[in-house]
């Protein structure tokens, strides 16, 4: 099966091939329908509707999350950074995190990482650069930072001696508290100059008390794919937020 057979992304991405279930929600197919794109499917856009039930501000919040990552490089890219490392980079959109860059400056480079696979091939077909190695692609996970740091993609895409704005917005959420976020944050930092570092939880525990606090196992009544295994959104308190920020 093709995704463009099921309806969703018009990319002939062979969902088979990456393991792909599109009856369970996925978070970067939810995302996307929230923000009004074509790449989710049933599962996703039902169990979106469901959260913007609980939460009605759902979409709202999906858009200015993304108005505040665009601002945020355009800020970095006018303060001189040239190089980007967006994990958790999600399905391609208008801008992203390159066009916004290069638009400021011409020679910005951009790593993007995600750790689903079909993110991963959308964004290697649709986020070009006719040079070689100044957009990077990488299937990972953030809770492995070596993984991502030390991978040739990121060794051919970012030069470690200069400034790197990280970019984990709308990501972190993601994280389990057994996940040791805050290590990963500070992991996903080391060897280089970050030049900011921009974390955004999206679910915070007094707004959308369907999700599940980061310390505790998936409620039975549930929002489907917020389930850890999806894996899906954690919430934390403002306090333990802010810490990142
Ligand atoms: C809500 S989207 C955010 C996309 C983008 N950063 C933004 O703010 O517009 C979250 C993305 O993080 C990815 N993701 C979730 N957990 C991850 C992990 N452990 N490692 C890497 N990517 C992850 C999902 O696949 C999805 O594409």
């Amino acid at each position: 099966m093709t995704a463009g057979q099921a309806g969703g992304p018009e990319l002939p991405v062979d969902l088979d091939r990456f393991g792909v279930d599109i009856t369970r929600p996925h978070p970067a197919r939810r995302y996307d329908y929230l923000l009004g794109g074509k790449d989710n499917f049933a599962a996703d856009r039902a169990s979106a509707d469901e959260l913007a039930a609980t939460f009605p501000h759902i979409r709202t919040a999906a858009l200015e999350n993304r108005r505040f990552l665009i601002r945020a490089v355009r800020w970095l890219a006018r303060a001189g950074v040239r190089q980007f490392l967006d994990v958790g980079t999600g399905y391609p959109t208008a801008p992203n995190v390159h066009e916004a860059a290069r638009a400021i400056a011409a020679d910005s480079r951009v790593l993007y990482v995600d750790n689903d696979p079909v993110v991963v091939a959308h964004a290697r077909a649709l986020l070009t650069s006719p040079e070689p190695d100044a957009i990077g692609y990488l299937r990972a996970d953030l809770r492995d930072p070596a993984a991502i740091l030390d991978s040739p993609q990121a060794r051919a895409t970012l030069d470690f001696e200069q400034p790197i704005g990280l970019l984990l917005v709308a990501v972190l959420h993601f994280l389990d508290d057994v996940d040791d976020p805050y290590a990963v944050v500070t992991a996903s930092s080391n060897g280089y100059q970050p030049a900011a570092s921009s974390s955004c939880p999206t679910s915070r525990s007094t707004r959308c008390p369907r999700t599940r606090p980061a310390t505790s196992p998936p409620s039975p009544g549930q929002v489907p794919g917020t389930e850890r295994s999806a894996p899906g959104p954690a919430t934390r308190s403002h306090s333990s937020s802010a810490a990142w920020t």
